[in-house]
């Protein structure tokens, strides 16, 4: 399997584990990870993250944990234990929030002879502009706020962030190249529409720009066939 292709996540955004299944099978031998999110997770609950990685597949569980130290913390080694190969949690936790909980699932993976997940965090969500950001009171563009975040969250140990494709040079320049970048927001040049999605960007500029993950749901999920969009996604890719 090509280097990117292995680091292209198909976010599973579905409401029930079958159909979840039924798009971990049409991606068989070229995706190898997926995102169970919000939605699905709610739906069908731990479950369907075991089912995923029962396949020899890897998932990244995206609950965005926000909460004090101690709850997070927990939530994550939680998180672990279910086979997650990516969580991620919110930088404006705070530091101690983000410190705690490497710490804890260092100490749990030390213990358990287990692979430690990679740990993201979200800087500022990318539906936030520079407006709403002034109402909620933070002080700064949306870009100071990312890399004062991004450079918390490396301070406190996490290994990347959740960013805008934009901000893959911010963060990279901000906290060094291996701080890991994991990037939404990217639209192939087949994909027939943006969908709810602004400010897009290719997956392979984004590879350019220095990725290390992209994410990517409807071009893939939402295809009449998914084989066939994999084939085109891998030929623009190369
Ligand atoms: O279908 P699409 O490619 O737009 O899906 C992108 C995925 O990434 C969705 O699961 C969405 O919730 C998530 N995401 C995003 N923008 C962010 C953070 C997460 O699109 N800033």
């Amino acid at each position: 399997m090509d280097g990117r292709m292995n680091r292209v996540i198909v976010a599973l955004d579905v409401e029930t584990a079958d159909q979840a299944m039924g798009i971990v099978r049409a991606c068989n031998g070229v995706i190898s990870f997926f995102k169970v999110g919000k939605q699905l997770f709610t739906a069908e609950g731990p479950d369907v993250v075991r089912r995923i990685k029962e396949t020899g597949n890897r998932v990244f569980l995206d609950l965005k944990y926000h909460d004090i130290p101690n709850t997070v913390a927990h939530a994550t080694v939680e998180a672990v234990k279910l086979g997650a190969d990516i969580v991620d949690i919110h930088t404006s936790g705070g530091f101690e929030m983000m410190r705690k909980t490497m710490e804890s699932v260092e100490e749990y993976c030390a213990g358990h002879r287990v692979s430690k997940p990679e740990i993201f965090g979200i800087t500022i969500l990318t539906s936030l502009g520079d407006a709403e950001l002034d109402r909620i009171g933070y002080a700064g563009t949306t870009q100071d706020m990312v890399g004062r975040l991004a450079a918390l969250g490396h301070e406190a140990g996490i290994n990347g962030v959740v960013c805008s494709p934009l901000e893959i040079s911010l963060v990279k320049e901000t906290c060094g190249d291996g701080f890991k970048t994991l990037t939404p927001g990217i639209r192939p040049l087949f994909a027939q529409s943006l969908d709810d999605q602004k400010r897009v960007m290719t997956p392979r500029d984004a590879f350019d720009a220095g990725t290390d993950y992209i994410v990517m749901g409807r071009p893939i999920t939402k295809a009449q066939n998914i084989e066939e969009a994999l084939q085109k996604l891998e030929d623009e890719i190369r």
